[in-house]
């Protein structure tokens, strides 16, 4: 399959187009940036759709990027990051002489787990120091999935014609923020007991975005696993191990 992958060059996109290329797919990325195996989204604009069977969109910028402030030109930054990119995509699709037959966004998931990037990265010196602990009260849900399975959910919905609709991208062992910090404290062998406040979290995030991190939602693959996905790291302590090892 040709496979053609928006924001392919980030933390998810590039464990996505390392499996695709591993089981035989051809991976062409779209990217602000020229380079090999890539077209930019001007290119795509201009040109149109390269000849693929599949598509993907996983740009846009980090909405939990702590170096940016949440102000207004931020906001729209996020948003505009992913709404025009999806939109020069359905356009190219739309002209496309041959349309390609599977279409994913990635949208809503889980925290993603994984080396050299997302959230864990940011969280791992803190912890290594045995300074980590819960965030806020720490009871709230901590939706996530370790990296391989996200690019293996994403790999499925494009190889198996029977998928089709919304796939939560998530673990299916739920965890509180509390359980997450207990178990990234014991894959490091370190104590994780100081609890990071709230308030210093809507100091470093602003209110309205420190909410993803203080107020989880308790979300569970149902359809994921119904599709007959088979998660490599359905735990969190092996997910964890993996990552941190
Ligand atoms: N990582 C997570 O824990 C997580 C959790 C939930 C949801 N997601 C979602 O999954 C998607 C991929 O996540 P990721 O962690 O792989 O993201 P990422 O590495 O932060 O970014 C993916 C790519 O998006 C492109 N991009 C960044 N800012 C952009 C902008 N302002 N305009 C256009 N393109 C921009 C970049 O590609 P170029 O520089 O090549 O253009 C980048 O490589 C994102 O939509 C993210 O919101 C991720």
């Amino acid at each position: 399959m040709r496979v053609l992958v928006g924001g392919g060059t980030g933390f998810i996109g590039k464990v996505l187009a390392q499996l695709l290329r591993g089981r035989g797919h051809e991976v062409t990325l779209v990217s602000r940036q020229p380079g090999p195996g890539r077209i930019t989204w001007d290119e795509l604009a201009a040109s149109g759709l390269p000849e693929c069977d599949a598509a993907v969109n996983l740009a846009g910028e980090n909405i939990l990027n702590p170096l940016r402030r949440w102000n207004e030109a931020f906001q729209k930054e996020v948003l505009s990051s992913r709404l025009e990119t999806t939109q020069m995509l359905a356009k190219a699709i739309m002209k496309a002489p041959q349309p390609p037959q599977a279409w994913v966004l990635v949208t809503g998931v889980g925290v993603v787990l994984g080396r050299g990037g997302g959230a864990i990265s940011h969280m791992l010196l803190p912890f290594r120091l045995g300074l980590g602990g819960p965030i806020g009260s720490g009871h709230q849900f901590f939706p996530w999935i370790h990296i391989g399975d996200l690019a293996g959910i994403l790999t499925h919905a494009l190889e198996a014609n029977h998928v089709q609709g919304v796939l939560n991208g998530v673990a299916p062992a739920s965890a509180t923020n509390a359980e997450f910090a207990q178990a990234l404290g014991t894959a490091l062998g370190r104590p994780a007991l100081i609890p990071l406040p709230s308030t210093v979290v809507q100091a470093v995030f602003g209110r309205e975005r420190a909410i993803m991190l203080l107020e989880g939602q308790k979300v569970i693959p149902r359809r994921t696993l119904a599709t007959g996905y088979q998660y490599a790291f359905p735990e969190l302590g092996p997910a964890l191990k993996e990552v941190v090892s």
